[in-house]
């Protein structure tokens, strides 16, 4: 945990109700092996396993905390979170699909234009020529008590003291 950070809970999500992207990913890898040995089958979307999916768990999340919106995605038990949305147009970057890179890190997805951020760094991957652009990555973690999610921040936003005088 970064001891350093002040971590603020939302108060409705539970670590339990966030869909958990590690065997979606997982599933899809198997899809596309047996795809390629049956090229007359159709390759599998991401978006098409979730529709399949009828668990009822919520895919990306966004959440307002400390006065900054911010997506928070579930990968097995790992939490991610950056900036709701996304540098390029604005895009909802909690709606958008988590891959899985070849070295093993994972990238957000834009649903917009599919600019691609890595959820470790939140540096862009893709489109090429626009490594300088990055979103911004929040700690994530869950609290054992009682699974809230809880993200972290480097101090308090600026409307806390807005209508103070010091
Ligand atoms: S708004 Fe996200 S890629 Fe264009």
């Amino acid at each position: 945990m970064n001891a350093e950070k002040l971590f603020f809970p939302d108060p409705q999500m539970r670590f339990n109700d966030l869909k958990n992207w590690e065997p979606l990913l997982k599933d899809q890898e198997k899809k596309r092996s047996s795809s390629s040995a049956s090229p007359k089958k159709p390759p599998t979307t991401l978006r098409e396993s979730f529709e399949s999916d009828e668990d009822g768990r919520r895919e990306g999340n966004v959440t307002e905390v400390n006065g900054n919106r911010v997506a928070i995605f579930r990968h097995g038990k790992n939490l991610f979170g950056i900036q709701a949305n996304c540098p390029h147009a604005g895009g909802p970057l909690y709606k958008g699909d988590i891959e899985e890179l070849p070295d093993g890190s994972l990238c957000i997805r834009c649903p917009w234009h599919s600019w691609c951020f890595q959820l470790s760094t939140g540096k862009c991957i893709w489109p090429s020529g626009q490594n300088d652009v990055t979103v911004t990555v929040y700690p994530v973690h869950r609290r054992k008590s009682d699974q809230a999610v809880l993200v972290g921040f480097d101090s308090f936003h600026k409307k806390y003291f807005s209508d103070r005088d010091f």
